[in-house]
């Protein structure tokens, strides 16, 4: 059979814009993929930043207000992807027009938000809608988590996720919209990175009961546009050790999301640890995956052991990509839109998804009660997502 054609709108042409009209040049790459989407229409009020799409010759529709891009009818899917004050007009406006989504995280710019889209969710079941996370999606990560599903590890000792950077290292760097409260929003790094560090978590079924939040505004003003310093009001960096369960047992989970974490660019990581096995994987050295066990060492005897495997290019769909060759950013978002545009066509199967909007809406209150519990110097209970519409 012939793949479907699905008509791509990307609103908001900036970083992650052209990121994902990128990606989606690419799609010759999937093997078999039941979509074929095209991207035929941008929006971004600045109408310089729409420039570069004239390179890519399936865009006929630019505007500088999404609501026109809402009456299209060959329009079906809108990607959005702009700053988070913006997420909750946007993203209620395109599911109310029945049109399907993939919102960037942090999916509203606080729960009061994230619970105004999961309202617009429930009275428009016809719009198909996910989360933006694309880090699970590098094979080793994928090798991380079919480890863990397996049994291998036995009762769960710990487990981390965390997402680093380090690009606000430096103070001279001029303040942005993801720096301030106003446009970031008061969870700060949370809201920035905090996606990346629960998709999987959330996935693997390791909803915390509560959390005990350790939060750093380390800069606290940055260079105004004049030169001038202008409040940086943003959490930087922010640990969150929560008690989460596995088996019915109880174990520490710690997710990690730093602005400020010399030498680091844009690592994810996971471990988990049990008292059977264990797994490590970081895209600091993205083919490397590591697995523990206690094995019979020729000459030495019975030892515990980190094997170091080679985890190769494929992911979640299969690839052209000779299996033996290495994976990357780029290749995380090119799957990332395969299992996304996969379950909407319902083709996905069991195979690890985009993020849903419950598991969106229950970062927002994972990240409340850290914040509360910054205050207050005290674990605090998650309270209960909001329900999958
Ligand atoms: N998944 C990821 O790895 C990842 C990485 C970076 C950012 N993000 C998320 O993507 C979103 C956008 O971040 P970015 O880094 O691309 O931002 P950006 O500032 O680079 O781009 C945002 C664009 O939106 C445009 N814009 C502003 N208001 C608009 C409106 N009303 N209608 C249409 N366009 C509008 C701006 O002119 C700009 O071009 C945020 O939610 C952010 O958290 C995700």
């Amino acid at each position: 059979m012939s793949p479907q054609t699905v008509n791509v709108a990307i609103v908001g042409g900036g970083l992650m814009g052209r990121e994902i009209a990128a990606a989606l040049q690419r799609w010759p790459a999937l093997i078999d993929h039941p979509v074929r989407p095209r991207l035929t229409a941008v929006c971004d009020v600045n109408p310089a930043a729409m420039t570069w799409f004239d390179q890519i010759d399936t865009v006929t529709t630019k505007v500088t207000d999404y609501r026109d891009l809402l009456g299209d009818p060959t329009i079906d899917v809108l990607y959005v992807a702009v700053r988070h004050d913006l997420h909750e007009q946007i993203y209620c406006d395109v599911i109310r027009s029945g049109k399907d989504l993939l919102a960037e995280k942090p999916f509203g710019i606080d729960p009061a938000a994230a619970a105004a889209i999961m309202a617009a969710i429930g009275e428009h079941p016809e719009s198909f809608v996910r989360c933006s996370s694309e880090m699970p999606f590098f094979p080793g990560a994928q090798w991380a988590a079919d480890y863990v599903r397996s049994g291998a590890l036995g009762p769960i000792i710990e487990a981390r996720n965390a997402f680093l950077h380090s690009s606000d290292q430096d103070v001279r760097k001029g303040i942005n919209w993801k720096r301030q409260i106003a446009t970031c929003g008061e969870a700060g790094v949370l809201n920035d990175l905090g996606m990346h560090t629960w998709h999987l978590p959330l996935r693997l079924g390791w909803a915390p009961d509560r959390v005990y939040g350790v939060l750093q505004n380390i800069v606290t003003t940055r260079p105004g546009p004049d030169g001038t310093p202008a409040p940086c009001d943003t959490w930087d960096n922010a640990t969150l050790h929560c008690w989460s369960r596995h088996d019915g047992r109880e174990f520490p989970l710690t997710t990690q999301t730093k602005r400020i974490d010399p030498g680091q660019k844009n690592t994810w990581a996971f471990e988990a640890i049990g008292i059977d096995g264990g797994v490590r994987f970081s895209t600091k050295n993205p083919k490397a995956v590591e697995v523990f066990g206690v094995r019979d060492i020729p000459g030495i005897g019975r030892e515990q052991i980190w094997h170091q495997l080679d985890v190769g290019s494929q992911s979640v769909w299969p690839t052209v990509t000779g299996g033996i060759f290495e994976t990357g950013f780029s290749d995380s978002i090119l799957q990332m839109w395969a299992a996304f545009l996969a379950e909407r066509a319902g083709a996905l199967g069991d195979q690890f998804g985009t993020v849903r909007p419950e598991e969106a809406a229950l970062t927002h209150e994972i990240f409340r009660a850290a914040m509360t519990s910054q205050r207050d110097g005290a674990a605090v209970a998650v309270r209960p997502a909001v329900p999958a519409p």
